[in-house]
């Protein structure tokens, strides 16, 4: 191997270096060989010039490829510990960006088989009701094997072992073993060695990790470190996906609850509203008689929204223009004399807390329409419509062709029960209502704001 010695012509400071000339001169290794060589080097642009050997030797020096040189055992070990490191760092990686499990499952068998250039892995999830290990993710194995094949978990296998212990294994010599035997599996294979780790997460274990192999290069102390760091990282998204599965479990109960309690009290509402009706039926004094239908009805009103909650919508949301159809069609059929035209923008998805109140402002609307506009027998239409306005508005609107409102008629101080009601919920929903005289009949206008919730309000 030549060694370079440099010296300068003159001294080189930076500034005029690149008009410099430096001259290095290559030793041969071997002192018998031929006389050292002179590189002159002349300035950036400059060609770089070599003197030509003066003895016979013309065989140029050519530097070794990095391929040519014969590795040290130590440089590949490093080689393999670096390796070693990315796997893990990339398994972190998939690990925290969500890999779905089966797929971390997968890559950490196949990655941890690269790691310790093993020709097989295998993820055993242990199943201790069945009391053995059941192959869950691999690498190198035939179709038939991953998902399918179960090994013993008792001391006596290598996985029971590590599962039982709590220590990682590693047996070099499967053949000579002593401490358990070697699985069925493994022998099929001719595996001459495999380890194993435990796969723990903060719960019981989940099963264990092995990497095996057929060569003879026996594993080290460093790949055990390796493949238990691979299995930690493994174990941590194990524990979080029992985590997300509990979750999800107390999810789907609550959402049962909720469907149960919903149904219980839109029951109970509809108990109650039946036995307003037959206590109306009952009573003989005419002035009762609509008051406890109207109660009824009022009742009636939110029964439909638990009804809606517990059907397809959902808890959080109605739609509403579905829910004042409902509410429209109970009236129909409990006001013969009336027939009610319904015309609903869908998919205005509201809170239950909101569609309440804008449905009992509507059922107040009709029954008063029904009641004082077409009056006694006189049959009539009223029309419903709900829809979308500008500014984010919902309107909705209840009108009538019948006798009109009372010329003293005055919606901020009108005493009857229906109107303080509706004034009481248009002040809870930040709504407004306007009334408007028509040739024929009446129309009222109720304009909500779209807000998502609303404050709760006692009525006055
Ligand atoms: N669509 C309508 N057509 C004619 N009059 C109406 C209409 N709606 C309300 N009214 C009048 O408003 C008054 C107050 O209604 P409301 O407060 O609901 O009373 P009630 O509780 O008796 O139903 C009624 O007495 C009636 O005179
Ligand atoms: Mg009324």
């Amino acid at each position: 191997m030549a060694q370079l010695v440099a010296f300068c012509a003159k001294p080189i400071c930076l500034r005029n270096l690149f008009s410099t000339q430096a001259y290095f001169t290559c030793w041969p290794a071997d002192p018998c060989g031929p006389r050292p060589y002179k590189l002159r080097i002349s300035g950036a642009t400059g060609p770089t010039e070599m003197s030509e050997p003066s003895e016979k030797n013309k065989t140029p020096i050519v530097e070794r490829k990095p391929d040519e040189i014969e590795p040290s055992a130590a440089s590949l070990a490093l080689k393999r510990r670096i390796r070693q490191q990315e796997i893990l760092a990339e398994l972190g990686v998939s690990a925290l960006h969500g890999a779905s499990f089966s797929q971390l499952l997968d890559d950490t068998a196949r990655m941890t088989a690269e790691g310790v250039q093993a020709e097989f892995c295998k993820v055993m999830e242990h199943i201790p009701t069945e009391k053995h290990f059941l192959v869950r993710a691999g690498v190198g194995w035939e179709p038939g094997i991953v998902g399918v094949v179960t090994i013993g978990d008792d001391l006596a296998s290598p996985g029971g072992f590590a599962l039982r212990t709590g220590q990682p294994v590693i047996s070099n010599h499967l053949e000579n073993e002593e401490r358990f035997r070697t699985p069925e599996l493994l022998e099929r294979y001719g595996i001459r060695r495999a380890m194993n780790v435990i796969l723990q997460g903060e719960g019981r274990p989940f099963g264990v990790l092995e990497v095996d192999s057929r060569s003879e290069h026996e594993f080290s102390r460093d790949d055990i470190a390796f493949l238990q760091g691979a299995a930690n990282l493994l174990g941590m998204a194990i524990e979080h996906e029992r985590y997300e599965r509990s979750l999800k479990t107390a999810l789907e109960r609550q959402q049962v609850l909720l469907k149960e309690i919903t149904h219980r009290v839109k029951n109970s509402l509809a108990i109650v509203a039946s036995m307003l009706k037959l206590q109306a039926s009952e009573v003989n004094d005419p002035a009762v008689i609509p008051q406890l239908e109207e109660a009824a009805y009022r009742v009636s009103a939110v029964a439909k929204a638990h009804e809606r909650i517990h059907q397809a919508d959902g808890p959080d949301q109605l739609d509403l223009g579905g829910y004042v159809k409902d509410v429209c069609q109970d009236l129909n059929d409990a006001l013969p004399t009336c027939h009610i035209e319904v015309a609903v923008e869908p998919g205005i998805m509201v809170l239950p807390d909101r569609a309440v109140p804008i449905a009992l402002t509507a059922n107040e609307l009709i029954t008063n329409a029904a009641k004082y506009a077409y009056q006694g027998n006189q049959h009539g239409t009223i029309w419903v419509r709900l829809a979308h306005s500008a500014d984010d508005m919902i309107e909705l609107s209840v009108r009538d062709e019948g006798r009109g409102l009372p010329p003293d008629f005055e919606i901020r101080c009108a005493p009857g029960l229906g109107m303080r009601i509706i004034r009481a919920l248009s002040q809870q929903l930040d709504a407004t209502i306007e009334v408007r005289r028509l040739d024929l009949g009446t129309e009222f206008v109720v304009t909500v704001p779209c807000r998502l919730s609303v404050e709760r309000q006692p009525p006055d």
